[in-house]
């Protein structure tokens, strides 16, 4: 079969697909492909594995009708039209589960960064503003027993509240389309209405979906609503933060700071008025970049397309 896989992704995932004999091409640059050429890839192929943000849209999945399956090597799939997809009869599957750990971590690592301003404290070395030590200088916020509201929590979210109850006995507070029985059972999480996550979070991290009701859901009005001593952890999908008003509630101090590893549009150009303030700690969307957890997404989303190949359904497909 002739698999496209539309960037360059762990060569442990490729050898799996190339021991089962399979053709795979591999698009090596960092630049997306063009919709058109997207297009002509996938009616060459018979198998995409997509390892990067390319979108596939309605006219994608028209183009190619000889297409079997789509593997996305993420867990978030807000670049692919699903019901297009599944219009079209193309499964198309992700890779959920196994970079919740490691996405946890990089939210932790912002929390904690964000409270004690080190990438800014950070900078003033690099920048030679580093003068001596002050009793009065450099001042952060502590974690120990706030409230950290979670908004959207499945498995990255509880894996982030169960790693800040562990290390700062942090009160969970959640927000989601359903009730969450195991966080509530385990981590004594409450359920709380969206207007309540935002008034008593200290730590408020965004772990939901990309979609028409998600996007710009934290824009002024919500900043508003927040503590001013509050911290806002992003590291699901920059669209659901409106950016323009993030940096205008930081610079006139309607929170205490703000955590990204996910910004819009990405990549984040340097002159972006957000870089520049004290209160911010940015990463360039790193949540699932460690060796063992991209070597298994790899796996996973090549396990994908193997089942499909076999003619059974993917494990972890998608559509309805
Ligand atoms: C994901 O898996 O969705 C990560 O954001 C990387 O794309």
């Amino acid at each position: 079969m002739k698999i496209f896989i539309t960037k360059k992704i762990p060569q442990k995932g490729i050898d799996l697909l190339r021991a089962s004999g399979h053709e795979v091409t591999v698009h090596e640059s960092i630049n997306p492909l063009s919709p058109a050429e997207l297009i002509q890839a996938g009616q060459q192929a018979d198998y995409i594995l997509n390892g990067g943000m390319q979108k596939f849209d309605a006219d994608f999945f028209k183009n190619c009708p000889n297409l079997k399956a789509l593997s996305l090597m993420s867990v978030g799939y807000d670049n692919v039209d699903i019901s297009a997809a599944t219009q079209y009869g193309i499964p198309v599957s992700n890779t959920p589960g196994v970079l919740s750990g490691a996405t946890a971590d990089v939210a932790f690592l912002l929390m904690l960064a964000v409270s004690r301003k080190a990438f800014f404290n950070h900078k003033q070395i690099l920048q030679g503003q580093w003068k001596g030590f002050d009793p009065t200088a450099h001042l952060g916020i502590e974690l120990n027993n706030k409230t950290l509201g979670i908004y959207g929590l499945g498995r990255i979210g509880f894996e982030f509240a169960r790693k800040a109850r562990a290390a700062y006995n942090m009160e969970i507070i959640y927000y989601n389309r359903g009730r969450n029985l195991e966080a509530e059972q385990t981590l004594g999480a409450r359920y709380v209405n969206f207007d309540n996550l935002l008034t008593q979070s200290d730590v408020l991290s965004i772990h939901a979906a990309l979609t028409a009701e998600t996007a710009n859901r934290f824009n002024q009005d919500t900043f508003k609503r927040m503590k001013n001593t509050s911290i806002l952890i992003n590291t699901a999908r920059g669209g659901l933060v409106k950016q323009e008003d993030l940096a205008k509630a930081l610079r006139e101090g309607e929170l205490w700071g703000a955590g990204l590893d996910v910004t819009n549009p990405e990549p984040m150009t340097p002159d972006d008025p957000l870089l520049n303030l004290e209160n911010v700690c940015i990463l360039p969307h790193i949540g699932s970049a460690t060796v063992e957890t991209r070597d298994n997404m790899a796996l996973m989303a090549a396990s994908n397309l193997l089942a499909a190949i076999k003619g059974e359904k993917m494990p972890q497909t998608i559509n309805p």
